[in-house]
């Protein structure tokens, strides 16, 4: 896998050079998992199919009455297998990108641009994960846990949302074999001081040698400032609006702070997956 640059300004290879491919993706399925999230399973052999944990692809989104949407809309890999050529994504009905998808019937087709960017690590020494993640998020995340568990490496997964109804995904992580504790909004406990004791207490039970996470702000900031009180390894899946999701546009340039130095990145393409001690707030 591509692995991610330090600079905005080094010019992007050729990202179709065997890495990425445009592909006629056949919708198999395109079901609604809850009120607001659909699953869409598509016929997409070939490179599509080769997608790894964090990496993600960009979607034409048909045109549907009023909703036209002009630029593909970026999403991460919800699952991917090779063997059968199925690949996945979880999204959420919000806007014209997605409203149009939502409508793709059973046969019907849909281009999917990728695998795209760079998706997430398991560095050696990394043994045992703690996995945090809230609304879309958790989708971007399901895949590392099932990385992990192929690697032996134990994960506990923290699932934030703002109701029992908004909790994504659950029973992809626990068929992992991961541990999963859910925090609510409705019930009080995804309060950041009660998510701060718990990432503490798994620390000190030895099972967070690496913090992972995507979905949102507060968590990053928080897993971000105990990784660097405690020495623990992140990683953090960013979101960013993109336009060509090809590194060319430079529509999707952060700011990170790199050893101290602001640093411009591209989302699409240094990312989307960066260190942790690197992010900003956003
Ligand atoms: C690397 C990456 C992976 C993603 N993976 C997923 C995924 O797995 N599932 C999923 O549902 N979505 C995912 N997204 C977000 C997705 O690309 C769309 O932006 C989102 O679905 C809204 O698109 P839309 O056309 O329906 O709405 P729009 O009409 O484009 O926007 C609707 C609302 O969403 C906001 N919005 C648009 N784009 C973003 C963004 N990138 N981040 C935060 N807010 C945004 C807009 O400001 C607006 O308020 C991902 C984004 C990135 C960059
Ligand atoms: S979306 Fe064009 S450079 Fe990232």
């Amino acid at each position: 896998m591509r692995q991610p640059e330090n600079s905005a300004v080094t010019p992007p290879v050729d990202p179709f050079s065997a890495l990425a491919a445009d592909t006629s993706a056949r919708v198999l399925r395109n079901e609604w998992v809850n009120a607001e999230y659909k699953l869409i399973v598509l016929d997409a052999p070939g490179l599509a199919a080769s997608a790894e944990a964090g990496q993600f692809f960009n979607i034409e989104c048909p045109v549907v009455g009023e909703d036209k949407p002009f630029f593909r809309r970026p999403m991460s890999t919800y699952a991917a297998d090779a063997e059968t050529g199925q690949v996945e994504f979880l999204y959420k009905v919000a806007g014209a990108g997605t409203r149009g998808l939502a409508t793709l019937l059973d046969g019907q087709t849909v281009r999917i641009l990728g695998p795209l960017g760079v998706g997430f690590t398991l560095p050696e020494h990394v043994r045992s994960i703690v996995i945090m993640g809230r609304g879309v998020g958790l989708a971007t995340l399901a895949p590392l846990a099932e990385m992990a568990h192929r690697r032996g490496v134990a994960v506990t997964a923290v699932m934030s949302a703002r109701g029992p109804e908004q909790v994504l995904s659950v029973d992809r992580f626990e068929a992992t074999g991961a541990a999963v504790e859910i925090v609510l909004d409705s019930d009080g406990t995804s309060d950041l001081a009660n998510v701060e004791a718990i990432l503490r207490r798994l620390h000190a039970q030895g099972r967070a040698d690496g913090f992972y996470t995507c979905g949102s702000n507060r968590l990053m900031l928080l897993m971000k400032r105990l990784a660097g009180e405690l020495g623990i390894y992140g990683e953090v899946a960013m979101e960013q609006q993109m336009a060509c999701g090809l590194g060319m546009c430079f529509c999707c340039v952060r700011n990170f702070d790199v050893d101290g130095e602001t640093v411009s990145k591209r989302v699409c393409w240094d990312g989307p997956v960066f260190p942790l001690a690197e992010a900003t707030s956003w």
